[in-house]
């Protein structure tokens, strides 16, 4: 089988992480829009009419299933994607909600969205949440996480700085929703910060969702394979490249 996997930049990696990791497929096809990042600052039909430019890219491999590792992109514009392409398109927002539930019984636990401006505009995370009975959920946009990442801050004072301003008035957080494919890069520190919260992480939920819905099975390939990857960009796909290099451990 062949994926194809979308993001804006070089979050979707950390979806591809999980995905390499769980063996699900031969190959995958990977599609940043480094040229055009951030999505999550732009409005709807603004995301709309990129990802539908970004489908047709994807239309020339053959691919067997569509990745949106981006929750930008699954929160405004999944539908016109699904309604352009006669394959399976699998965003990560619905596998974030039902990852939650899997791992947060308590319903009165205090649930924290990170996403950016259009994911958490959309909401579709409190929404969903508040369809499964959590009442205690907070949602903040941070955008300024995806700058950071895309220039491989990762750590040190400028992202505590960063998270002091967005997590300052914040007490007592039981989990957090990494609504965003680049948090994860930086998803050891958020928890840190706000003294060791659960964290949720598209890429894993995504890996649950596959096999749940769709009867993926893990391990596809023996295990001296590995998934064949090969990265895309729409700007300095070297940069990307060297990212995913770094993130995903492997040479390209
Ligand atoms: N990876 C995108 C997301 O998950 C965030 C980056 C962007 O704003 O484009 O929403």
């Amino acid at each position: 089988m062949k994926a194809g996997v979308f993001d804006s930049g070089v979050g979707g990696l950390t979806v591809v992480k999980s995905l390499r990791k769980a063996k699900l497929f031969e190959e995958i096809i990977y599609y940043g829009d480094t040229a055009r990042v951030p999505y999550g600052t732009k409005d709807k039909s603004t995301i709309i009419s990129y990802s539908l430019e970004t489908l047709e890219f994807f239309k020339n491999f053959d691919i067997d299933i569509l990745i949106i590792a981006c929750n930008s992109v699954s929160a405004f514009a999944i539908n016109e994607i699904r309604q352009n392409i006669n394959i399976p398109v699998v965003g990560v927002i619905e596998s974030g909600i039902l990852a939650l539930e899997d791992s947060i019984q308590d319903k009165n636990s205090n649930i924290l969205v990170l996403g950016t401006r259009a994911t958490i505009n959309s909401k579709l995370y409190p929404n969903g949440l508040n369809t499964l009975g959590y009442k205690n959920i907070i949602s903040i946009a941070t955008p300024l996480f995806v700058p950071l990442v895309e220039e491989n801050i990762l750590n040190g004072n400028i992202l505590n700085e960063t998270m002091k301003l967005y997590f300052k008035d914040l007490k007592d957080i039981d989990a957090v929703i990494l609504g965003c494919t680049h948090f994860p890069l930086i998803q050891d520190e958020i928890s840190k910060f706000l003294n060791g919260a659960k964290t949720i992480h598209s890429g894993d939920a995504i890996v649950k969702y596959l096999k749940k819905e769709y009867d993926f099975k893990e391990n596809i390939i023996s295990n001296n394979e590995d998934t064949k990857i090969t990265f895309f960009a729409s700007s300095a796909p070297d940069n990307l490249k060297q990212v995913a290099k770094n993130w995903l451990n492997i040479k390209q």
